[in-house]
């Protein structure tokens, strides 16, 4: 028997904002859990102060549960040989930009969910944390289960979402195919694997009891009633969230979204050195999507956010992670509220 949604998400709405970092703060989380739904704060890319920051932002702005979201992937080593082979591919669009390899930076912005972590936030006892690439370790679930916290995490295959129920999980988010952003691929990172989201959310039913959450194009009331005719315990957003008003999503990324005839998406690794997909541009097509130079996750990030940088500064998005699902129907530039109401009733 699957436990009921509300004791899990505590909302009104079966739906959840997908947690999206480096787009997003608690502005967004704020806006979408006072609609009715579940706010996600992403905190992969934050301090442990700038975490401790949005939760009493978030604390201070709404009483409705919303959802804390963290990566929880095993760090690889930095290794120089690797990384120099990544310099030497790259080193022809610094030249171009009239830039230099920053050569000392080696720490890429992306941490995972640590004790250090669990320390600042357990006093706030935050009810929902999800989680991307896996889940942490067992002492850790110990202790979010110990302040009373549920715990999902992203499935991207059935074997993947049986992992995750048989670890801990509350509930499994299927992220299907189409999903924006990085894979959550944990046991394989062969992607010939992954399914669309209706074929993967079948099998995700089939393989589980805790309640499962579609994520991966939904973009309308009616791929949220689908999801769940099709078994669905509750839907998870991205996409559609993009350009709307609460999101922190920049001009250039913004105009990639707008402008359909080249938002084709694609899966790639060059940004970050795991599989994430994003709106195909110069660097996706140059470089290759999927390139074995990649140094381990997050080490190739290092010098393409040098890249971006120099790019941002000369208003292109060459080099700009430009992340974003394949269905981009239901991307407005109206407010969360507005956008959050229309994905449940269809207004
Ligand atoms: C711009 C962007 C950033 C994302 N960042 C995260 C993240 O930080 N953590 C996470 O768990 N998922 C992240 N995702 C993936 C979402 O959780 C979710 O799987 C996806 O948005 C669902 O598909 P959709 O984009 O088609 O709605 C991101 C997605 C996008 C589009």
């Amino acid at each position: 028997m699957k436990e009921h949604i509300f004791n899990l998400l505590g909302t009104q709405y079966p739906l959840i904002q997908a947690p999206m970092a480096g787009v997003q703060d608690s502005k967004l989380a704020i806006a979408v859990s006072e609609a009715g739904g579940v706010g996600s704060v992403p905190c992969g890319m934050l301090s442990i102060e700038q975490i401790v920051h949005e939760i009493k932002a978030v604390d201070s702005a709404s009483n409705k549960p919303f959802n804390l979201n963290f990566f929880c992937h095993k760090p690889e080593p930095y290794d120089p040989t690797r990384q120099n082979k990544w310099q030497k591919r790259l080193q022809p669009y610094f030249t171009e930009l009239g830039a230099e390899i920053d050569s000392n930076d080696k720490q890429a912005s992306r941490m995972p969910f640590s004790h250090d972590i669990a320390d600042a936030i357990e006093s706030f006892k935050p009810q929902l944390i999800s989680f991307h690439f896996g889940l942490p370790s067992k002492d850790l679930m110990q202790r979010i289960k110990g302040w009373g916290g549920k715990v999902i995490s992203s499935a991207t295959t059935a074997g993947e979402a049986a992992w995750l129920e048989a670890n801990g999980a509350d509930g499994v988010i299927a992220q299907g195919l189409e999903a924006g952003g990085h894979r959550g691929m944990f046991l394989s990172m062969d992607l010939s694997t992954q399914q669309r989201m209706t074929t993967l959310l079948a099998q995700i039913i089939d393989a589980v009891t805790v309640p499962v959450i579609a994520a991966g194009g939904i973009a309308n009331n009616s791929d949220v009633k689908a999801a769940l005719a099709l078994g669905a315990s509750a839907v998870q957003v991205g996409t559609a969230y993009l350009l709307c008003t609460e999101a922190t999503t920049s001009d250039l990324h913004r105009d990639a979204i707008k402008n359909r005839e080249r938002s084709e998406t694609a899966v790639t690794n060059i940004f970050s050195g795991k599989p994430a997909r994003g709106i195909i541009n110069r660097a996706m097509k140059e470089v290759g999507l999927m390139n074995e130079l990649a140094p381990g996750f997050p080490h190739t990030a290092i010098e393409m956010s040098q890249l971006r940088r120099h790019s941002k500064k000369l208003g292109r998005d060459d080099f700009i992670p430009l992340w974003c699902g394949q269905n981009t129907q239901g991307c407005s530039e109206a407010s969360a509220s507005v956008i959050t109401k229309q994905l449940v009733y269809g207004l």
